[in-house]
């Protein structure tokens, strides 16, 4: 609820009018994207997990996105031969519905396509619409399931990819 107020404040407000930037993901964002990761997935990637991403930048690519300097989400991906995997993406709630994840996705295709990938591909849960219709808005379409994938709550995942 204080999360909508928020955001139906910023509506027509200064914030609004905030540019979105999307940054590579430091070492010193892990408190608070672990934080939000957290918040946001009821798997959440441990502190480890983001550190070994960041240890392995030949691979592995994190950005975080801020829109008037405050931290709204992060974006990660492996690039691996000809292939783009997106691994993970959130946006901060009060942020939501700015276009900020479409952003930060095109920027990780736009990534991916300058290290050589050719295709994209990504798993959503069945039931997560507003991340198929993002995906489906930037051109993914789905190829498969991919039967509990989400192994603690036994939820399938549709696997979902572009050409690049
Ligand atoms: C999914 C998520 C990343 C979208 O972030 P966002 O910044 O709000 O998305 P955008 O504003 O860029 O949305 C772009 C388009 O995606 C679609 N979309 C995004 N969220 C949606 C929702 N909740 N319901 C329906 N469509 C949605 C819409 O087509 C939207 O375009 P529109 O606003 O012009 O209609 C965000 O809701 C989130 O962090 N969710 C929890 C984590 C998660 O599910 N991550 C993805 C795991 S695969």
């Amino acid at each position: 609820m204080y999360s909508e107020t928020r955001s139906l404040e910023r509506g027509g407000g200064e914030t609004e009018e905030a540019p979105v930037t999307i940054r590579p993901m430091r070492f010193s964002d892990i408190p608070t994207v672990v934080y939000w990761e957290r918040k946001i997935f009821p798997s959440p990637w441990s502190p480890e997990n983001f550190l070994a991403e960041l240890e392995n930048p030949r691979v592995s690519i994190a950005v975080v996105m801020e829109c008037g300097g405050e931290f709204a989400g992060y974006a990660m991906a492996w690039a691996v031969a000809d292939e783009l995997h997106i691994t993970n993406l959130a946006v901060v709630p009060s942020f939501r519905r700015r276009g900020i994840a479409e952003k930060a996705m095109e920027y990780l295709l736009q990534l991916g396509r300058q290290r050589g990938c050719r295709y994209a591909q990504l798993e959503v849960r069945v039931s997560n619409t507003g991340a198929i219709r993002l995906y489906e808005k930037l051109g993914f379409a789905k190829l498969g399931i991919r039967k509990k994938y989400y192994f603690r709550e036994g939820e399938d995942a549709f696997v979902m990819g572009r050409e690049l």
